[in-house]
């Protein structure tokens, strides 16, 4: 894409827990060398950016932080909504809809104002409809907004084999993908360590156990502390890193599919491959019956939730 913004000046709008560990953990990674932090909290965003910078020499590369205004997004590379209302206990990610699809609408329309020509990244919850409203409030090509999708529940899914074979995390190649919440579904027929399939070292119960708890351990977190955000915190750190590097790195975010997995005109997770201009192509893993139609179902889920906003 010829004219997307270059450097590597980063907003983030929304700094509630997800935005402020997502900061820092740019900050501890060094991922880009200027970081804007908005937020209709404005005292707090001035307390974080103080916080902040009171880290910077300790930080691996050199980093200004400060605190914006959307003006700030006319020229940044990438613009990261952490902003909305975030789940209760015993609400799901879908019931949070009608609130941040308003949100959004806001949200977006004033970064396209200033004349922003960078990449969205979208995480606020639910993720799958949020993406795909940015992409329509936007009208960027799909290329440039990209949700968090489910790299969250991945590494979740990751974490979990690693500790079930006493294996890094990194060696383990497993994804989840679909939604980002209920219905989205753990692609066992390629999971593998290292090239070894691991479904077939596994019973179906156990299979389902694990599953399980990757799908519900956002209920189990926010039952515990109220909120999760340093898994995706990281999560978000790994894809700017990703965009910000021109890595040609393969992640599984939030993407449109456009024919992919037999699917159009929906936002879900998926590996996709990632580089400087966002989102170069998605990957379609060869998934069973029994995946597709789990797939199906997610898309359909989701499909449901969003139809009526947008037809
Ligand atoms: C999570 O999965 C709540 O979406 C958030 O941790």
């Amino acid at each position: 894409m010829s004219n997307l913004t270059h450097g590597d000046k980063v907003v983030l709008i929304g700094t509630g827990a997800v935005g402020s560990s997502y900061a820092f953990a740019l900050m501890n990674q060094g991922i880009c060398n200027e970081l804007v932090l908005i937020d209709l909290n404005i005292e707090k965003t001035v307390g974080d950016v103080m916080d902040l910078n009171h880290g910077v020499v300790y930080s691996p590369t050199s980093l200004k932080i400060s605190s914006g205004t959307y003006q700030d997004c006319k020229d940044a590379a990438i613009v990261v909504i952490c902003a909305g209302v975030a789940q209760k206990p015993g609400e799901t990610r879908l019931d949070l809809v009608n609130k941040n699809l308003n949100i959004f609408e806001a949200i977006v329309k004033s970064v396209m104002d200033t004349g922003f020509n960078g990449i969205f990244l979208v995480a606020t919850n639910p993720v799958d409809i949020l993406a795909y409203a940015t992409w329509k409030f936007s009208g960027l090509p799909k290329e440039r907004v990209i949700g968090s999708g489910t790299i969250l529940d991945s590494a979740r899914f990751r974490y979990l084999l690693s500790e079930e074979y006493d294996i890094s995390p990194n060696s383990v190649h497993a994804y989840i993908i679909g939604e980002h919440g209920d219905s989205e579904l753990a692609v066992w027929s390629s999971a593998n360590i290292s090239g070894k399939l691991i479904a077939p070292l596994l019973t179906d119960e156990r299979k389902e156990e694990i599953f399980v708890q990757v799908r519900d351990a956002a209920y189990a977190i926010i039952e515990s502390k109220g909120a999760t955000y340093y898994g995706i915190a990281m999560g978000l750190a790994r894809i700017t890193k990703a965009i910000l590097q021109d890595e040609e790195v393969v992640l599984p975010v939030g993407s449109l599919l456009d024919g992919e997995y037999g699917h159009t005109d929906i936002y879900v997770g998926v590996p996709t491959v990632i580089n400087r201009s966002g989102r170069k192509d998605i990957v379609e893993l060869p998934l069973d019956e029994d995946e597709q139609a789990k797939l199906a179902n997610s898309v359909k889920t989701l499909k449901e939730i969003q139809s009526p906003y947008w037809n």
